[in-house]
């Protein structure tokens, strides 16, 4: 069945209803979404889905410029376009397309998807016969250890440093620090490299580098937790990342780093991990020095 859908301004059918792989719904989990019944034609209670779309809209900052009575006509036009009665609704608006980067765009194109699809409802006899569950940890957030897309939580905290005129945001768990919003972190004590163990967290290949380096160096490397107080009061700070490859870190919130400058630990960590791409490929690029 041929169904028409609703993508930004456009009725078009199913089979021709995309979003560019660059949309932030793709690339960062950065949209929201809604589903509601339809029951005889007529959407129940899709004002209140409507509201807390709008309520988590303003959580994450999403000014996606539909108003409830926009939906409700789309999903009215929808369900005379696909001739649906027993039907429910799927809505997601997403902060749209742009180049990749992890600050919100500049220049902001929501995505608006709406699709309206013929529902089977559960027979009487089935239900209430009832059905079985299982027992499950709750691990919405909790697979930090994977490279999921799932980074609405990052995008949000490392468009607030932007915001506030920082580079990233460092991030806590308690009172400790794990990792930053697209990077690992690090301190530097008394010649000594400290960054989060391996436990829920992104496995860095920065920091299994950075590992290797410090190790050829005989600059310890230490995995173990520490505070966000006992990074304000450390040596010397860094991030790393694939594409940042390593950043020195000055300030924290307020508070400056020791004297506010580029350690010498960090930047003979920068000085080894430079010549660590020279070695594999040839060339460190941009030229230093
Ligand atoms: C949350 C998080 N931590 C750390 C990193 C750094 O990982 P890598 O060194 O593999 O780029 C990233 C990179 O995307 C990240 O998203």
């Amino acid at each position: 069945m041929d169904l028409t859908v609703y993508l930004s301004g456009e009725y078009l059918s199913l089979e021709d209803a995309y979003v560019h792989v660059e949309d932030r719904g793709f690339n960062f989990a950065d949209s929201l979404y809604e589903v509601a019944r339809i029951y005889n034609g007529v959407p129940f209670t899709l004002d209140r889905h409507i509201a807390r779309m709008e309520q988590g809209a303003r959580t994450i900052h999403l000014d996606y410029g539909y108003s409830p009575d926009d939906f409700a006509g789309i999903v009215d036009n929808l369900l005379a376009e696909n001739d649906l009665s027993e039907a429910f609704v799927y809505i997601q608006v997403s902060r749209g397309r742009a180049p990749r980067a992890h600050p919100f765009p500049e220049e902001s194109h929501p995505t608006v998807f709406v699709m309206v699809k013929p529902h089977e409802p559960m027979s009487w006899e089935e239900r209430l016969a009832g059905k079985t569950a299982i027992l499950h940890p709750d691990q919405r957030y909790e697979f930090c250890d994977a490279k999921t897309t799932a980074l609405l939580p990052n995008v949000l905290a490392c468009q607030k440093a932007r915001q506030e005129g920082a580079f990233e945001a460092i991030l806590m768990r308690g009172r400790w620090v794990t990792e930053g919003s697209n990077t690992n972190a690090y301190l530097v004590r008394d010649g000594a490299v400290f960054t989060y163990p391996l436990v829920n967290i992104l496995p860095g290949i920065t920091r299994s580098v950075l590992k290797e380096i410090c190790s050829e160096a005989n600059i310890p490397f230490v995995q173990k937790p520490f505070t966000s107080q006992q990074l304000k009061e450390a040596d010397e700070s860094f991030v790393t990342g694939s594409v940042s490859e390593i950043i020195p870190i000055v300030q924290v919130d307020s508070e400056k780093i020791a004297d506010g400058e580029t350690g010498p630990l960090t930047r003979q960590l920068i000085q080894l991990y430079a010549e660590r791409v020279e070695e594999e490929c040839g060339l460190y690029t941009p030229q230093q020095r």
